[in-house]
């Protein structure tokens, strides 16, 4: 039998958020009976997407939205993390490892290496005033 369902999140990009979000992601992904480790593999990759929105998108300047869409198919959950802030310039060189714009020394520039590290896929597209990331992450039908 093929799962099928879909959910979709507003949020302000406000750091308290965070936690939520990943939260909500992962109570959704557990109707597909996934393993507490990819339970946690998602949390995680989502937490790193949702903190770029906070962190990057809108740089602190007036408060943004992030949306967060999820949809299940058969084994599979699509998880795409939308923002309306200021985009990234070069897509490739942003999900190199270590690449960051922030110097501070606060940020590792590992964000996108975890997402890659943790999901079976992750996308992204960008343009100014418009970022998308999605995360595809599946569960392993028992052999
Ligand atoms: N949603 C976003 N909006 C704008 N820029 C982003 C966004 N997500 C990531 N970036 C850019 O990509 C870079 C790399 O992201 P990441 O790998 O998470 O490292 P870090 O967050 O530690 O800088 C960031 O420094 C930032 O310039
Ligand atoms: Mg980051």
């Amino acid at each position: 039998m093929t799962t099928t369902n879909t959910m979709k999140l507003t949020i302000p990009a406000r750091s308290q958020n965070e936690a939520f979000a990943r939260s909500v992601v992962a109570a959704f992904f557990v109707q597909i009976d996934p393993t507490l480790e990819q339970v946690e593999d998602i949390k995680t990759a989502v937490s790193e997407a949702v903190t770029n929105c906070i962190v990057h998108a809108y740089g602190g300047a007036q408060e943004g939205i992030i949306e967060i869409s999820c949809e299940i198919d058969g084994d599979t959950l699509t998880v795409e993390i939308c923002d309306y802030g200021r985009g990234i310039d070069n897509v490739e060189q942003a999900m190199k490892p270590f690449f960051t714009t922030v110097s501070t020394g606060e940020r590792s520039g590992m964000g996108f290496t975890v997402m890659q590290a943790f999901c079976d896929e992750v996308n992204v597209s960008s343009v100014k005033g418009h970022t998308s990331v999605q995360l595809v992450k599946r569960v392993s039908s028992p052999c």
